[in-house]
């Protein structure tokens, strides 16, 4: 059986607190997806890291205690998204290797972090690689890579496909100069690249999307690889 992971953006996911139509409509998907794949599926922390991080960063709390904080958002995301899954795993894993052996027994998995110093993009990059997918989708916020930020500048132009080093490129100089809204994580990127795993950048609620990528390997957002 073909092998698939989502890293679904938290932005997606979360709306303080959750947002719960999308969050139906993607189990049904996942579900249908189901019949003819393996599902890794890694969800970020959203609204609730990113509260609790902007509490407590003024406050000069340790940033390995921030992104551990960060981690418990993402694991009560995952965990509040198998609640509409059957036959799925009941406790979220902390490891990739445990989250491939739960795929080996469930057929899907639901994960959120790991471990400090990186985010759920690299989680996913590391599971994809563990699991031999070929495929990965980010679901994000925006509908793929843009050569500048289309919230800032309406003339923005979307890329169709980049190649992993124009998306490694772009991504270093979005996070020097852009602060955190970098489309995925530079470790994420070269993982993707040095297993070859094809990456899909879509607008995470855009359910046809999931569809359309897997029955046909086309996509309205950006392919890297
Ligand atoms: P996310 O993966 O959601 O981070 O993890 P993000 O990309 O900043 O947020 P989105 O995509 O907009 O939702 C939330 C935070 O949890 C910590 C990091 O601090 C991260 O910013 N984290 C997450 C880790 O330290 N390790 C992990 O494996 C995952």
């Amino acid at each position: 059986m073909d092998k698939l992971v989502i890293s679904l953006g938290g932005s997606v996911f979360t709306d303080n607190p959750l947002r719960i139509g999308f969050i139906q409509k993607l189990a049904a998907t996942v579900t249908q997806l189901r019949e003819k794949f393996q599902i890794g599926i890694v969800v970020g922390g959203g609204t609730l890291a990113r509260s609790y991080i902007s509490a407590l960063r003024p406050e000069n709390v340790n940033d390995n205690v921030l992104d551990e904080i960060g981690i418990y958002a993402t694991r009560m995301n995952a965990l509040s998204f198998t609640s509409f899954l059957d036959n799925v795993n009941t406790k979220i894993p902390t490891t990739v290797n445990d989250a491939a052996e739960m795929i080996s027994l469930y057929g899907c998995v639901v994960m959120g972090g790991t471990e400090p110093g990186h985010t759920t993009d690299t989680v996913a990059a590391l599971l994809a690689e563990r699991i031999g997918a070929g495929i990965l989708i980010n679901g994000t916020s925006v509908d793929g890579v843009y050569d500048s930020d289309p919230a800032k500048n309406k003339d923005a132009k979307k890329y169709s496909a980049l190649s992993y080093e124009e998306a490694i490129k772009k991504s270093i100089v979005s996070s020097v100069g852009a602060g955190p809204s970098v489309f995925m994580d530079l470790t994420s990127l070269v993982i993707a690249k040095r297993s070859s795993i094809k990456i899909y950048v879509i607008r995470g609620d855009d359910i046809e999307e999931y569809h359309s990528i897997c029955n046909t390997r086309k996509t309205r957002g950006t392919i890297i690889g």
